[in-house]
This record gives structure tokens, C-alpha cells and sequence, in this order.
């Protein structure tokens, strides 16, 4: 079952065109690792999948709807959860607090804004954070926890939300590289259990290698690897990273340079700012260019 697709999507940032997709689908179950330089498009991605962001033109489908449409919203942004890099917590809450901002979109609103859960859902975020190894540090405000409880009260947070995708970006980069493994072993590991998508933006490829399912390659805005962790050769890793194939560089799993574009809409709207931008069409250039 497919429950991510974009078709014919361009983002573009006043003049500059960040996201450029013809056709990507993900189905359910899948473990799918963005790799790009930065400045990629990766973000930009999951932030489309997430619904914070239109698309300058091309439709976005998650779950079977438009994640940034109006209707609905609350419930539809539930079942999408979102690791950030910067993980977004709130410091002076305690552990257990900030995961069970996770259940904000079943609980009514009333109750979340007294900082008021069902004992049902305490019960349930204790439970998430011995999951994720952090048993007993529930009530420790988060601004005394060390980088890698932090991220892995992000990582309870999303859980909590019992959200059918999860998206990381890039989430153990504020991490030293063998927390950065464990951390991912660790996301993985629940993930697998609940069985969810998952999609992690990350720079090094040989970490993604060991749990993805499907990898992603992303240059100036373009899909130009869409293939298993095997397939991504040296060549390939290349023109990801920098933007040329070497002479070797072919085969099926790489997808071929598209001409031009044809925009037809030529503003983004940042849903949640509301801010929309103007740009006009002939001023479209690629990001780096
Ligand atoms: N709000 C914004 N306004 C203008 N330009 C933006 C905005 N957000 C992203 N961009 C630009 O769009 C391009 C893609 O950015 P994006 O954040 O998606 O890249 P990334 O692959 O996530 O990079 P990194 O690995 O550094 O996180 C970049 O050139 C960036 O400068
Ligand atoms: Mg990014």
C-alpha cells in the first residue's frame, strides 16, 4: 500500500527551486534513507510529506490526502511524526511531559492546555520512555538530560504519537558517531515493532546502509538515486554528493537528468507562517547554481 506520493512537486524558495520530483512513492513498511549534500532538499522533503509546506506546483499525498490541506488537519498531522534535528523539546518540562505531547491530537483541548493527560496516556508514555532505555528519568526536566536522552525523549515523543509515518531529520547529528549508532539502532528497533514507514534524512550513507530498506539520493533538488542500500555505488554516492557522475556511473537504479522546467504555479506557501512568495517564472534557477 502506498501511502506517500508526490507527483511532478517543485518547491521553489523565492527564485530558487530547492525540490524538483517527478514522481516518488513510498509504501507502508518501508525504511527509506534521504542522502544529499547539503542544502539537498531533504528537509524540504520531509517538511512537504509533513504538510508544513506546499508545493510551488504538483500534488503531495499522504496517507491518501493532502497533508497541508486545512480540513482535518489536527487529526491528519497526527498520524505523521516528526524527529527534528534541532528536536524541538521543551526544556523546563519534564521527560514524561514532552512525550506526552505526542497524544496532543487525542486528547481534547481543553485538557492538553492545563498540561492535563488521561491516566491512560501517562501510563502509556512511561511506558514509551523505558522503551527507549530512559526508565526512570521521566521526571527529570529535559534541560538537565544529556544530549542523547534528549534525542531519545524525541524519538519517545514521535512514538507516542502512534503515528503510521515517522520522519527524521537527520536526527543523531547533534550526536558523537557511536551514540549517533546506537541512537539509530534504537529508532529503528521501535519502528520495527510498530511497524510504521520511516523515512531519516542522513549525511553517511554506510550507517543508513545498515537498516535502510530503500534509499533515496537527492542532488540540488533532484531524485537522482532511487534504489536498495546496495546498488548506491561509490559512483553514485559521486553524483549525490557532488552533483557528477563519474564515468562509470550508470545503471538502472539511477534515474536520468530531466530537462528544464515548466512551472505552472510559481509561489510556495509556508503553512505555517501563511507567508507566500512570489517568484517569477523566468527567474527560476537551480539551488547552487
Ligand atoms: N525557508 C527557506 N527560504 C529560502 N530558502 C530555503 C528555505 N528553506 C530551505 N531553503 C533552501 O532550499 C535548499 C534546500 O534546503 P533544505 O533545507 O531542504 O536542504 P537539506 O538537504 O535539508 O540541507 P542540510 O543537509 O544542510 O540540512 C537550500 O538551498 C536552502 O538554502
Ligand atoms: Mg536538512
Amino acid at each position: 500500500m502506498t501511502v506517500i506520493e508526490l507527483d511532478s512537486v517543485h518547491v521553489l524558495y523565492g527564485s530558487s527551486l530547492a525540490l524538483d520530483i517527478e514522481h516518488l512513492e513510498i509504501g507502508a513498511g518501508e525504511r527509506v534513507f534521504v542522502l544529499g549534500h547539503s542544502g539537498s532538499g531533504k528537509t524540504t522533503l520531509a517538511r512537504l510529506i509533513k504538510g508544513r509546506l506546499r508545493p510551488s506546483s504538483g500534488t503531495v499525498r499522504v496517507l491518501g490526502r493532502d497533508p497541508a490541506s486545512a480540513r482535518d488537519r489536527r487529526r491528519r498531522q497526527r498520524r505523521v511524526a516528526m524527529i527534528d534535528q534541532e528536536y524541538f523539546l521543551v526544556p523546563r518540562l519534564t521527560a514524561v511531559e514532552n512525550v506526552l505531547q505526542g497524544a496532543l491530537g487525542r486528547v481534547p483541548p481543553w485538557m492538553s492546555f492545563f498540561g492535563i493527560y488521561p491516566r491512560t496516556e501517562w501510563i502509556e508514555a512511561e511506558s514509551v520512555l523505558a522503551e527507549v532505555e530512559l526508565d526512570g528519568l521521566g521526571h527529570r526536566r529535559v534541560e538537565t538530560l544529556s544530549g542523547g536522552q534528549k534525542q531519545r525523549t524525541a524519538i519517545a515523543r514521535a512514538l507516542m504519537q502512534q503515528a503510521d509515518i515517522i520522519l527524521a531529520d537527520e536526527p543523531v547529528s547533534a550526536l558523537d558517531p557511536e551514540l549517533a549508532e546506537d541512537a539509530l539502532e534504537l529508532l529503528v528497533a521501535c519502528v520495527a515493532r510498530r511497524e510504521v514507514t520511516l523515512l531519516v534524512d542522513l549525511h553517511q550513507p554506510e550507517l543508513a546502509r545498515r537498516y535502510a530498506t530503500r534509499f533515496l539520493g537527492l542532488a540540488q533538488g533532484r531524485l537522482v538515486y532511487d534504489g536498495s542500500p546496495e546498488g548506491f555505488t561509490d559512483e553514485i554516492a559521486e553524483l549525490v554528493y557532488r552533483g557528477r557522475p563519474s564515468d562509470e556511473a550508470t545503471g538502472s537504479d539511477l534515474a536520468s537528468p530531466r530537462p528544464p522546467l515548466d512551472v505552472q504555479e510559481t509561489s510556495h506557501v509556508d503553512v505555517e507562517t501563511g507567508l507566500a512568495t512570489a517568484n517569477p517564472r523566468s527567474d527560476i534557477r537551480l539551488v547552487g547554481d
